[in-house]
């Protein structure tokens, strides 16, 4: 762990401009520079850098960041070891935070593992190539399946002999402790040993015979694991040995494949997922990178996680077989939830793309995938409408199935689309299949099963999440008076602010107050929660922050672990960056806003809280039209109760003038 001070102390250190500038020529513009975008190719320049606010933003594709995002970008590297190489740049000595002799001991032994990992790599690989066991069995094997020279040598494959302890032997005889053979799961410790003893050479055996081998590598490229097949088709032994659980591996959170593709997955912002290790290796040679396997063990959300850093888009291709299908619709509902936009392939009958990519050219291969990809609402539909054959209740379950899969999508405005989508489809109402997703999103979410727990809103405001496009226009723009109150309290938070009030006697008191307090007794007066549910986590968190005394700023989002987080604080500072620009453009003062601050503030809250009542009242002139006689009386006293409100917020708008 880096301790907190010295992350610190390196994003000080590294100036945003000094770091970028090391890759790319930075030309002065103002107060900020500009150069080409090394993310996308471009020819003129809209690669922007702000040294006052830390980030860099390209106009052309979006990326912005800060020095560390950018490292961890262009250099393929996990957010602590970005923090490493820039700690290295500027000489700031990174001591890891003080660990106990146990952590200690822990860290060394795996190192160890590492070490001992490596080595075996290099063992079964070279036995492949220089033995003549593994030539004649192993690399035979390989080059009948049709796998190419240099795809062996990138994927590292091997070979393990027949002698049941010849890794065993070769590794004590190179000095590898007997103890981390057994705990990197690469021997088997046999029980002649007797529990307390050291373990010594005679007390192991190698867990892999005879097998061809498939290293299994973490993101940044390091073995920790293997795959053993064996070579026939004996049905009574194991397709596949892997690993066993260790300290460096777990096979939950890893992903065959992952180091090759990452740069890949960056580049075509989209991952094929597949299921086993020779689909991945065979897709690379047929010159598709992007790929990874979740080999072994159903996809787990860690897996997707590790993912989604790289990108949104995920294609899961299966076999062509029914349990491909079946382990296809849990991976998907899966991704949904964790927010991918999710495409589907599938093979022809039996074929995995291993086989496939067999029988086709690389070409052709390409041009199945690209012709035969789906999105994933009709590859679901149409795989299961062919099974339901007019049935009228088996066509209700499947109605039930798919709303399932839509309400698991965590965007509301994505959802919106795919219920559109799918009422066209089945030739349904929108509104029931809405109503559908509403309530098994509300179940779920008292069952406190949704993880990243989408704010509940009052109905009248979640039905304003869907529906006509008119009402989705309207979301978005509600949203943009969101963003300006976090924008506001992440900039100015701390700012006093007099705020006119009436006390209990209706007398006036001018109340001072600091401009995030304001904006929080605003919001909870009248139970408002953020519609987005990026907007909604930023304010729990500030609020959250302020609890315990802190006041986070832009910087505290900006270096948010939450990905989705730091993006948006990213964003949020460069729209204030551009804002003072135009401001500085025209030779105005930036202190402007801050002596506008409280009118800015009002204004927004003000105009926030009018938009919410407008769509409430909305809602219930719409509810009026189909709700039974008898309830229309309550339903009009409410209409006008919100309408006085509304009118009233729209005084206090009308006196305050923002200049
Ligand atoms: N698998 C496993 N243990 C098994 C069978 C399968 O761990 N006994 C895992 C492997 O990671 C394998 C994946 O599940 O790659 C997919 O299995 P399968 O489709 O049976 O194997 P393939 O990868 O297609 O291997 P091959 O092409 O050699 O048959
Ligand atoms: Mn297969």
């Amino acid at each position: 762990m880096i301790p907190k001070e010295t992350i610190d102390k390196i994003i000080d250190a590294a100036r945003v401009e000094e770091v970028v500038g090391d890759f790319i020529t930075l030309k002065k513009r103002g107060a900020n520079y500009l150069g080409l975008c090394p993310f996308h190719g471009e020819k003129t320049p809209s690669f922007t850098v702000s040294p006052a606010k830390g980030i860099y933003k390209c106009f052309g594709c979006g990326k912005a960041g800060t020095s560390v995002n950018f490292i961890m970008d262009s250099q393929q590297l996990s957010y602590p070891e970005a923090l490493k190489w820039l700690a290295k740049k500027y000489n700031i000595e990174v001591v890891e935070r003080e660990i106990s002799p146990e952590e200690k001991a822990l860290q060394n032994e795996k190192e160890s593992l590492y070490i001992v990992m490596q080595y075996a790599q290099r063992y079964f690989t070279h036995n492949l190539h220089n033995s003549d066991e593994g030539k004649s069995v192993g690399l035979s094997y390989f080059i009948e399946r049709g796998f190419r020279h240099d795809i062996i040598e990138k994927f590292q494959l091997g070979y393990s002999f027949e002698e049941r302890r010849a890794l065993s032997h070769d590794a004590v005889k190179n000095g590898y402790k007997a103890e981390y053979l057994v705990k990197t799961g690469l021997s088997i410790l046999s029980n002649q040993h007797v529990e307390g003893n050291p373990i010594t050479e005679q007390d192991i055996f190698d867990r892999y015979t005879s097998r061809v081998m498939f290293p299994i590598h973490d993101v940044g490229g390091r073995v920790i694991g293997f795959g053993g097949r064996i070579l026939g088709s004996d049905k009574k032994l194991a397709k596949y040995i892997n690993s066993p659980q260790t300290d460096i591996y777990d096979k939950s959170k890893v992903l065959y494949g992952l180091w090759f593709a990452k740069k890949a997955i960056q580049e075509k912002d989209n991952c094929y997922l597949v299921e086993g290790y020779t689909d991945v290796i065979s897709m690379h040679q047929s010159g598709i990178e992007n790929v990874v396997a979740s080999s072994g063990t159903s996809l787990t959300v860690e897996q997707i996680k590790a993912i989604h850093r790289f990108t949104n888009n995920i294609t899961v291709l299966y076999d062509g077989d029914s349990a491909g299908e079946k382990a296809s619709v849990r991976a998907i509902d899966l991704l949904l939830e964790e927010g991918m936009n999710v495409k589907v392939l599938m093979f022809p009958d039996n074929d995995d793309p291993d086989s496939f990519s067999k029988k086709v050219t690389a070409d052709e291969f390409k041009t199945y995938i690209e012709n035969n990809t789906q999105d994933f609402l009709a590859y679901k539909t149409r795989s299961l409408f062919n099974e339901t054959k007019n049935d009228p209740i088996k066509k209700a379950t499947v109605i039930k199935d798919i709303v399932q899969s839509i309400s698991l999508i965590p965007d509301a405005i994505i959802r919106s689309v795919y219920i559109k989508e799918c009422a066209s489809i089945m030739e349904l109402q929108e509104n029931v299949l809405q109503m559908e997703v509403t309530k098994l999103r509300r179940n779920k979410a008292s069952k406190g099963e949704n993880k990243p727990v989408q704010p509940e809103v009052n109905e009248a405001l979640t039905e304003a999440l869907t529906g006509t496009e008119e009402k989705q226009e309207n979301l978005i723009v509600a949203e943009s008076e969101e963003k300006e109150l976090l924008r506001l309290i992440l900039n100015y938070g701390n700012v006093i602010i007099e705020i006119e009030a009436e006390n209990e006697d209706k007398e006036h008191h001018d109340f001072e107050l600091s401009v995030s307090e304001y904006v929080l007794f605003e919001l909870m007066r009248d139970g408002i929660d953020f519609l987005n549910p990026i907007h909604q986590m930023v304010l729990d968190e500030y609020m959250h922050q302020l609890q315990e005394n802190k006041l986070p700023d832009f910087n505290y989002f900006k270096n948010h672990l939450n990905p989705a987080i730091s993006t948006f604080a990213i964003d949020l500072a460069s729209a204030t960056e551009e804002l003072s620009e135009k401001w500085n453009a025209f030779g105005v003062l930036v202190e402007r806003e801050i002596y506008h601050l409280k009118k800015a503030t009002q204004h927004t809250i003000y105009s926030l809280k009018e938009k919410r009542l407008s769509k409430m009242i909305h809602d219930m002139q719409e509810e009026l039209k189909t709700a039974p006689g008898e309830t229309h009386e309550e339903i009009l006293k409410d209409i006008l109760r919100l309408t006085q409100i509304k009118m009233q917020v729209n005084k206090l708008l009308g006196r305050i003038v923002v200049k």
